[in-house]
């Protein structure tokens, strides 16, 4: 297994590309399944859950071909599932990627049936995934368990739409069924859907497809299901967890660190968050700039579905509210388990006790490097955060964990200045 030494100290300058979005680029690959069509998508980013969805959407029947990337565009994918000949998404794959979920109402809504491996448990808590199964059965289908796979069967005639409350919101559920709902009989209403930028964006490929859906953007969608769908070409929209890591890794070292390639109204509760804690961030024609100095101001922060603070960000920040001047706290609402940095961030010195799903954090001077374990995807971006930051040379192992979402991360950085090293397993 590969690892990552960083030594730390150097302040990030220049300019970083922002990558198209892993969490957009997952569900825009899955809704290929709803039409024979082709459908282009560019801006997709070099990541293995990229390859992971790759290898499911081939095991169920289609055809992907990557074309040469254009710079600045990422890479393009074509993908046609002109045939879906088998509808299992089997425990191989499932338990390697939680998202490969996603497919279950595209295949369900095309095929009329679908059987899904369950995922599993997951280093940050038991993600039960009953929402997505609770809209599939209220547009109709029948849902058993058996032997760890789920089976869904639509009625004679396919789906019908549905009036579906979720009880919580899921950014997976709601993209399960709002691709479910785009293929069946008459209108469904999503209420209390997630209004993430990525499941916009995902409806906004829907709608090249042919779907009807109106309410985009908001907590209430309205799809009109339609007979078919059909190809079209959409480019993935930025990754903006991976511009606010970059904003958090150039404010620690006290850098000045230009993101291109977004816009600043998708990363609100971030850059407001990084506002607060002193960081300057300023709006520039070319993207945005985040410079860092002194201590950060100590933040209370309380992880929310979007537009508020998102849970995918809290490792990075805890990272950053280390070296606040002051005592943070940090309430993760989303998963109950998501705390895994903050041992490894203790190895390095950080003065954090946690209770229940809150943690306290006092601000210390410096990290101290340390070797430390890549627990899952936004924990590994948080000690490569407080690498950057220590004083002497910080590995960090099982990177494979930062290699699932982070393109070319050691390139990256080190194009900012930063001296980091991957070490061959
Ligand atoms: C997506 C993101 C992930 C992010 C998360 C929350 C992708 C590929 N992943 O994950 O990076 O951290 O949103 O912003 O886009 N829940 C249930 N039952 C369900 C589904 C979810 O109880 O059927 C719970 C979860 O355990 C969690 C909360 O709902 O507590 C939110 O989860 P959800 O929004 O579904 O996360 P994912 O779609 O899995």
């Amino acid at each position: 297994m590969d690892s990552i030494k960083i030594t730390g100290g150097v302040p990030l300058e220049g300019k970083v590309e922002i990558s198209g979005a892993k969490n957009a680029a997952l569900p825009l690959m899955a809704a290929c399944l709803l039409t024979e069509g082709e459908l282009i998508l560019r801006n997709i980013p070099h990541l293995s859950d990229i390859t992971t969805m790759a290898n499911l959407l081939v095991h169920h029947g289609a055809e992907l071909t990557v074309a040469t990337s254009t710079p600045g565009e990422g890479r393009t994918l074509h993908l046609c599932a002109e045939h879906i000949n088998d509808t299992t998404a089997p425990y191989e794959i499932v338990r390697k990627m939680r998202a490969s979920v996603v497919v279950l109402g595209p295949i369900l809504a095309r095929c009329g049936r679908a059987r899904v491996s369950l995922p599993g448990g997951c280093a940050i808590g038991t993600r039960p995934i009953d929402l997505h199964l609770k809209a599939m059965a209220a547009l109709g289908a029948e849902i058993t368990l058996q032997e760890g796979y789920v089976e869904a069967t639509a009625p004679a005639g396919g789906l019908r739409g549905a009036e579906i409350m979720f009880e919580k919101v899921s950014v997976g559920a709601t993209e399960n069924a709002l691709m479910a709902a785009s293929l069946a009989r008459g209108t469904t209403v999503l209420k209390n859907a997630a209004r993430e930028p990525e499941i916009s964006d995902l409806a906004e490929c829907l709608v090249k497809m042919g779907a009807h859906i109106e309410g985009i953007g908001t907590d209430t969608l309205l799809v009109q299901g339609v007979k078919a769908l059909s190809g079209a070409e959409h480019s993935v929209m930025p990754d903006r967890i991976e511009a606010g890591s970059y904003a958090i890794a150039g404010a620690i070292t006290g850098g000045n660190v230009l993101l291109t390639g977004i816009a600043p109204e998708i990363l609100g509760a971030t850059l407001a968050a990084l506002r607060e804690a002193g960081i300057a961030v300023t709006e520039e024609a070319e993207g945005i700039r985040v410079r860092g100095k002194g201590r950060p101001r100590p933040l209370h922060l309380t992880t929310a579905p979007y537009p508020g603070f998102a849970t995918d960000m809290q490792a990075q920040m805890s990272a950053l509210l280390c070296l606040a001047d002051g005592t943070s706290t940090i309430n993760e609402d989303i998963f109950e388990n998501r705390f895994m940095h903050v041992p490894e961030l203790q190895r390095m010195g950080a003065n954090i006790s946690q209770s229940g799903n809150t943690i306290t954090i006092r601000g210390i001077p410096r990290f101290i490097a340390a070797e430390v374990m890549a627990t899952d995807l936004r924990a590994s971006l948080s000690l490569v955060i407080a690498g950057l930051a220590a004083e002497g040379t910080t590995t960090i192992h099982r990177v494979y964990h930062l290699d699932r979402g982070y393109e070319r991360v050691e390139e990256k950085l080190a194009g900012l200045g930063a001296r980091v090293e991957r070490i061959k397993g």
